[in-house]
């Protein structure tokens, strides 16, 4: 999938802007708080109409303005053109529309426009709490097919519920109809997990290695209370405690994906810079994944291309994503002639756009 065109209006910092990209690699130099990102952002609303930071609708409206819209032509790998218009006005909230026709559900969206990011945020994936994997594993799994989103929006309405029965003292009936939804459900979301997981593994071992040259052994892990014995038989198992605790205390809303390097966490004993070569490691196996769930090759958005890099890094990175198999990349950076020189290192064509102010020029 490629973006040709793109518009964006009372965006973040960004005002009126259009720009006209390369299928290729494109470049944003500016300094901090220019708006570069706030560009990268505005892509993602086209791809998966929500912002790719922890942000509301509301808050990426330019203050003192009372609507945005983005509105993007694509060309998709099989040579169709895609018209994606994202607005949000702060009285009547969002709107998605395809090549005119407005969704009735946004997560129709999903899948269609796929797009992978790269960024300092990531880190969260290593240092946050479990809560912050399932998200992620939630959105990946989410885009690849639509039956997981269902079955996770299954569980957690019937979690709710069973947490509410839990502190009325129901009968042990009742329950029992409650933990064979949530049996039926929590297995159509381990299995997926399981076999996600499994799938990535060895892809996100070999870019480690392609990255790192090859020293350590990582690993990704999926851990869940499933692992040992069916929900159904967990919940009854810890029925006494969850009366006690007025709550559910085993599934898998408790589940994690465990990060390693030589056997060890990654959070403790991985360096910086090898935390962050995981970390792309994982989108570049994310990124592969999506291209043959949809089709297309996904849009790489690649912000603050040096946090946490040295050079050859990411020249390394570079001449990864200038193959073949990966298509429009979208970069950050603060330093222009840093950048300049690592992607003529890398033998890399590209367009460069400097940013000022939420203005783009080229
Ligand atoms: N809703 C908003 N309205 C106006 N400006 C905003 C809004 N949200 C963020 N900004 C501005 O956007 C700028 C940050 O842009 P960003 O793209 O993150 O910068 P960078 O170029 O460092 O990536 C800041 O100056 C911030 O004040
Ligand atoms: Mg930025």
């Amino acid at each position: 999938m490629i973006l040709d065109t793109i518009s964006i209006i009372n965006f973040k910092n960004i005002c009126d802007e259009q720009l006209t990209l390369t299928p290729g690699i494109n470049c944003f130099v500016g300094n901090n708080g220019a708006g570069k990102t706030n560009i990268l952002d505005a892509v993602h609303y086209l791809a998966l109409a929500r912002s790719m930071q922890t942000l509301s609708d509301n808050q990426v409206v330019r203050h003192d303005e009372e609507s945005f819209i983005i509105d993007g032509k694509f060309n998709s790998d099989g040579g169709r053109i895609e018209q994606v218009v994202c607005g949000y006005t702060r009285r009547s909230g969002k709107t998605l529309k395809r090549n005119g026709k407005e969704y009735d559900k946004l997560s129709d969206h999903v899948g269609h426009f796929p797009i992978v990011v790269v960024s300092p945020a990531d880190s969260a994936l290593i240092s946050d709490s479990a809560e912050e994997r399932r998200r992620y594993i939630n959105r990946l799994i989410s885009q690849i097919g639509r039956q997981y989103l269902a079955a996770l929006i299954r569980y957690n309405t019937t979690l709710q519920e069973r947490n509410k029965l839990l502190k009325t003292s129901p009968s042990e009936e009742m329950l029992l109809i409650y933990d064979q939804m949530l049996d039926m459900a929590a297995t159509a979301i381990y299995n997926r997990r399981k076999e996600v997981i499994a799938q990535m593994r060895p892809i996100v071992e070999e870019y480690y290695k392609l990255l790192c040259g090859g020293r350590e052994t990582i690993g990704l892990d999926y851990r869940s209370e499933l692992d040992s014995a069916t929900l159904g038989e967990l919940l009854l198992a810890s029925r006494q405690r969850d009366f006690v605790n007025e709550f559910t205390s085993v599934g898998v809303h408790r589940d994690d994906i465990i990060f390693t390097i030589g056997d060890y966490p990654l959070r403790k004993y991985g360096s910086q810079g090898q935390q962050k070569s995981f970390l792309i490691a994982l989108k570049l196996a994310e990124y592969q994944l999506l291209a043959e769930s949809s089709g297309e090759r996904p849009i790489l958005l690649l912000d603050d291309l040096f946090d946490k890099l040295d050079m050859g890094r990411v020249a390394e990175l570079l001449r990864l994503v200038g193959g073949e198999s990966f298509g429009q990349i979208m970069i950050t950076d603060c330093n222009k002639h840093r950048l300049q020189r690592t992607l003529g290192e890398a033998g890399a064509e590209y367009q460069l756009f400097h940013v000022t102010n939420g203005k783009v020029e080229l």
